[in-house]
């Protein structure tokens, strides 16, 4: 797996704009394995980035060779999933001794997929989670982020369907018990 060159570092609001643009190419082409042109289209409404996060310093940026390459991030927050826009949001702080931390808006730019990035900022998110003494994370997964869930170790819990966009986008709910860090 080619990770020896990626670097990560915090997002700030001025990597907003090269973030749309990474995200749309994202969304656009690597979920087309998965869902039709409808259900993508849809799905736009349903998926997104959040400032909250990024405010939160809890949104990270993986680069590759000085290039954004993909993004992702973790939340203390309620909210399960779903761009700025998106209905039904809950910015509440979790409890880390009862509740999952949330991962959040994990996008990897086409040119750079199956390089190792969305593993990378998943295990970020993860470490900076148990460091606040979370010790279960929980999202909301597409078809396409699926796959890399599974591979890290996430267990699906409930498979719905989000129509919020016009057309019915499938969604699994996954989480995964962190690992007890010894000290
Ligand atoms: C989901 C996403 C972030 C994965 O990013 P990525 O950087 O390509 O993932 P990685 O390279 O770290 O993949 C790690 C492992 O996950 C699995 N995996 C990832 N994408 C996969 C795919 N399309 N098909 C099968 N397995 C896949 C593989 O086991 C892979 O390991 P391998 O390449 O050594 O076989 C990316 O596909 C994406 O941006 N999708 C569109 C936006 C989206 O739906 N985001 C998820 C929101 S919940």
């Amino acid at each position: 797996m080619a990770t020896a060159s990626l670097t990560h570092r915090l997002a700030t609001l001025a990597d907003l704009g090269v973030l749309r643009i990474l995200m749309d190419a994202s969304i656009f082409e690597l979920q087309r394995p998965f869902l039709d042109p409808k259900q993508i289209e849809s799905s736009r409404t349903i998926m997104g980035l959040d400032i909250q996060l990024f405010e939160d310093g809890t949104y990270f940026i993986v680069e590759s060779g000085g290039q954004v390459a993909g993004c992702g991030g973790w939340s203390r927050r309620a909210t399960l999933y779903g761009g700025d826009q998106a209905p039904g949001r809950n910015g509440a702080y979790l409890d880390p001794k009862q509740d999952p931390a949330k991962v959040r808006a994990m996008y990897t730019h086409p040119a750079y997929a199956r390089k190792g990035i969305g593993r990378l900022i998943l295990s970020l998110c993860e470490s900076a989670a148990r460091d606040e003494g979370f010790s279960k994370v929980e999202l909301m997964a597409t078809k396409s982020g699926e796959p890399l869930y599974l591979a890290c170790g996430y267990k699906p819990i409930e498979q719905i369907l989000d129509d919020r966009g016009g057309v019915p986008v499938p969604l699994i709910r996954m989480s995964k018990q962190l690992p007890f860090r010894s000290e």
